[in-house]
């Protein structure tokens, strides 16, 4: 209830909501589907930096494919997006499997007689996960927890045979593929529905909340919510850590920074018409670049500040003289290069040089 006493509900995640929508329109009867979805989500936890009460995913679900090889699919195309975004070097993958629910049943109730013994010496969170959530604890920061969790059952020893063959398949494609992994015995993941494969994408270079995009198997979760028995596998990514990382490595492209390449000023009155005009002519020939025609006149002083103060690395100044000739100044904003004088025509082309 918020503060009006209205009854809000939020949706945390896509996923579940995302198998409801295709069970309601019958997209995943008798064949395969692979669907993806963009929106804002909703967690009530502790805010910090990456760490958001709203935030956005991007998620891919996939429905009907029980092979390893959709799973292999999906973190062969995310890798394919870390290295569009220049993230190849930043982001690290970990994956897991958790068998299925009747092996972690068993692992469960062997992690719980084990981790009772040491009961005292857990932290408060684990203690609680004891009877809520006992694998998150393979998760647990506490130094005293870790320490016990050395000698705890381990989830491989208990993997049923097709989750085995599933995960060595799946790790086979992956290596063919050329995508390097590190396999993370602790990963088992927050939600409840996963099965087999799990697995997260990692970077180092944004402190505590550095999963980039994450995922797994769910093969129960259809039928849990009312479909016939469909598996099933996806990820979802978050969008403020994707931004948030390309900033921190300061690979965002200017034109999302919104910094100018390029400031056209006018001197005179006379100028401002056929400068608009130039402006536009150097947009159309440097699609990407960020072109900004000074407006609101002012000084040759005043308007060289502005040009200085958009970030922009050339200024374009037009004159009389300029306009009488058919030229343009062009003056280097960044570094001690003189101004020269271009003919308009050749001015995009020298631009598209020096940019
Ligand atoms: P999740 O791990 O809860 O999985 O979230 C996926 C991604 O969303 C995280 O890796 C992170 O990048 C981002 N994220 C999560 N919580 C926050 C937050 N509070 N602030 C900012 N970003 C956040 C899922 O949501 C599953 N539905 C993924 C999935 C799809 N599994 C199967 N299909």
């Amino acid at each position: 209830e918020d503060r009006n006493g209205d009854s809000l509900t939020l949706r945390p995640e896509g996923t579940a909501g995302c198998v409801r929508a295709a069970e309601e329109h019958g997209l995943l009867f008798n064949q395969t589907r692979r669907l993806w979805y963009t929106g804002p989500m909703f967690r009530h936890e502790r805010p910090q930096k990456g760490r958001y009460r709203q935030f956005h995913q991007i998620g891919v679900e996939c429905f009907g494919m029980a092979g390893p090889d959709i799973d292999a699919e999906l973190l062969i195309l995310t890798a394919r997006l870390w290295n569009a975004f220049g993230l190849s070097d930043h982001a690290r993958l970990e994956i897991n499997s958790i068998g299925t629910s009747e092996s972690r049943k068993v692992y469960r109730q062997a992690l719980v007689a084990y981790l009772e013994q040491y009961q005292d010496k857990l932290d408060d969170d684990s203690k609680r996960r004891l009877t809520t959530n006992p694998l998150r604890i393979l998760d647990s920061k506490d130094p005293a927890t870790r320490e016990i969790l050395q000698g705890a059952p381990s989830l491989d020893d208990y993997l049923d045979d097709e989750s085995r063959q599933h995960f060595e398949q799946l790790k086979a494609m992956l290596d063919a593929a050329g995508i390097a992994y590190t396999v993370n015995p602790a990963l088992v993941r927050g939600l409840d529905y996963y099965g087999k494969t799990v697995f997260e994408w990692i970077t180092d270079s944004l402190g505590a909340q550095g999963t980039i995009c994450a995922g797994g198997r769910y093969d129960g979760l259809v039928e849990q919510l009312g479909g016939k028995p469909t598996v099933a596998v996806g990820f979802a990514m978050g969008l403020e850590r994707l931004i948030l990382l390309l900033e921190t490595l300061e690979l965002v492209p200017g034109h999302v920074n919104n910094q100018a390449d390029i400031y056209v000023t006018a001197m005179g009155d006379q100028a401002v018409a056929p400068a608009m005009a130039l402006a536009e002519t150097l947009r159309n020939e440097l699609p990407g670049r960020i072109v900004v025609s000074h407006c609101g006149g002012g000084s040759f002083k005043s308007q060289m500040k502005k040009a200085d103060r958009s970030g922009a690395r050339f200024a374009v100044i037009l004159g009389e003289n300029e306009i009488a000739q058919g030229t343009a100044g062009l003056k280097p904003l960044r570094d001690d290069q003189p101004q020269q004088e271009i003919a308009q025509a050749d001015l995009a082309g020298v631009l598209a040089g020096l940019l």
